[in-house]
């Protein structure tokens, strides 16, 4: 979580402390309801388990065991039966375990007594999840937005260990007593500071979209990640961009440091933006930190949809994707293409792999690209995929820029995509550029005559 949180005072309120420390020795529990009944789109109780281990792994904690945990009915007081409290307790002391991670959603009245009955720290779903929000929010915006529902989820806490000692009290007759005016005073310091963060959020708000419209001067197109927890996106991220910084491009070294210059194989330049994963059964009170982490997929030209082909639940976490994604407002239309990239087809022995490949090998549009970001299979595939998309809705011209307009070249420079340049003897630069066709009529108008070809959208989706 954000250290900055912590120095508060007003945060430092509660035993509890969030924060676990990489290298933790770990045990998760997947707890399962045997009788729940879910959507269509079940996850299997192991795939459950394994995206908590995942996530868990995301923080770096050391996992040292993991057993999913079936039960008719949820305890109030301890979550899982007395049984398996027990059965857990044994493998925490063998393991010398300091932290036990519930994937569910504890009451603090749980979360405490499991912490007793196991002498370790014990955190759930939501803790987890806060965690890594609060170690990747990269932006202003991300980081209060996990800051605030840091701060609602403690609040939540206060408010319910207090009805709790209300009733340990026998409830209505208790008034007044150190307890009462500790947690009241608690409850205003949290408050005070959610009023703030808000206050603030609003500000970083405004400022964002302001900031939005200078980074839409960049001539590049935006190529987004998104997908699920694990699906390789970041793995992905390191292998496009890996090769170079383009030197010349100074204008990336002033982006987010999760923007990298991304150039393909026919000279496109272009701009990949990575995102926070997505994460299954989202607690309801961090939608709107996730989302915010998000809000940068709204300016993309390309979103890339990554996900994990080899995983059971590959369906599932799609339709999960996109349905968040369609609630953004995020859809594909002519100014913006949603392209599917099927990752760690290294994973799949023969039969599945050509399962998988025949559909990929229809035509269309809508066609998914089949990758393995960890051996590079169908990379190559990927970038001439994007380089066709963000090409097809730009025009490429070619402009004699005289000696006497050194100014004009680096307009050029600061305006287009400059594909190449050469200098005859003359001196004479011809510079082929592209750009976007609102673009193009403010280059025809600074350049005149000087512009001597203009390739159409059309013409140029045939490069890919
Ligand atoms: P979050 O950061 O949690 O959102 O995950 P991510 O989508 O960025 O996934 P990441 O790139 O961290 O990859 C997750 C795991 O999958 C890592 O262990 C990768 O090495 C592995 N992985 C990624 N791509 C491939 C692939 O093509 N094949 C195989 N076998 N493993 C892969």
């Amino acid at each position: 979580m954000t250290p900055e949180l912590f120095k508060d005072p007003a945060y430092r309120i509660d035993a509890h402390e969030l924060e676990v420390a990489s290298g933790t020795r770990t045990y998760v529990v997947a707890p399962v309801l045997s009788r729940r009944a879910d959507s269509d789109l079940v996850r299997s109780p192991a795939a459950k388990l394994e995206e908590a281990v995942g996530l868990a792994a995301a923080i770096d904690l050391n996992v040292v065991g993991s057993a999913v945990v079936t039960l008719a009915e949820i305890r109030p007081s301890t979550y899982i039966g007395k049984g398996k409290v027990d059965e857990i307790k044994a493998i925490v002391e063998d393991e010398q375990v300091t932290l036990v991670l519930m994937d569910c959603a504890l009451s603090p009245v749980q979360q405490r007594n499991l912490e007793k009955a196991w002498g370790a720290k014990v955190i759930d779903r939501t803790g987890l999840i806060l965690e890594i929000f609060g170690r990747r929010a990269r932006t202003r915006e991300g980081t209060l937005q996990v800051e605030l529902a840091h701060l609602n989820y403690q609040k939540g806490r206060l408010v319910r260990s207090w009805t709790h000692l209300e009733r340990q009290r026998g409830g209505g007759g208790f008034l007044g007593g150190p307890g009462e005016t500790q947690i009241e005073s608690d409850r205003r310091l949290l408050q005070d500071r959610i009023v703030k963060l808000e206050r603030e959020l609003e500000q970083v708000k405004r400022t964002r979209a302001l900031h939005r419209v200078s980074r839409r001067k960049v001539p590049y197109p935006i190529v987004a990640l998104v997908g699920y927890t694990n699906a390789g996106k970041s793995t992905l991220f390191n292998r496009l961009t890996r090769a170079e910084v383009l030197a010349e491009d100074m204008l990336f070294a002033t982006l987010d440091p999760t923007l990298r210059a991304l150039k393909l194989p026919h000279g496109t330049k272009a701009i990949l933006s990575d995102t926070v994963g997505f994460i299954s059964e989202l607690p309801t009170m961090l939608v709107a930190a996730f989302r915010a982490t998000l809000e940068e997929v709204l300016e993309a030209d390309v979103i890339l949809h990554v996900r994990d082909i080899s995983h059971g639940d590959t369906e599932a976490q799609a339709s999960d994707v996109r349905s968040i994604l369609e609630s953004l407002g995020v859809e594909a239309s002519a100014e913006r293409a949603i392209i599917e990239v099927w990752n760690k087809v290294d994973l799949l022995d023969a039969p599945a792999r050509e399962a998988l490949l025949n559909p990929a090998r229809r035509s269309g549009e809508n066609r998914p690209v089949v990758i393995s970001a960890v051996s590079g299979e169908g990379i190559d595939t990927l970038l001439d995929r994007v380089e066709a998309t963000v090409a097809a809705g730009r025009l490429t011209l070619t402009i004699d820029v005289p000696p006497s307009d050194g100014a004009g070249l680096a307009w050029l420079y600061g305006n287009a995509d400059v594909m190449a340049r050469e200098t005859d003897e003359e001196g004479v630069t011809r510079v082929t550029v592209r750009v976007a066709p609102e673009r193009a009529d403010q280059v025809r108008r600074r350049f005149g005559l000087t512009v001597v070809d203009m390739v159409e959208p059309d013409d140029v989706r045939r490069l890919g």
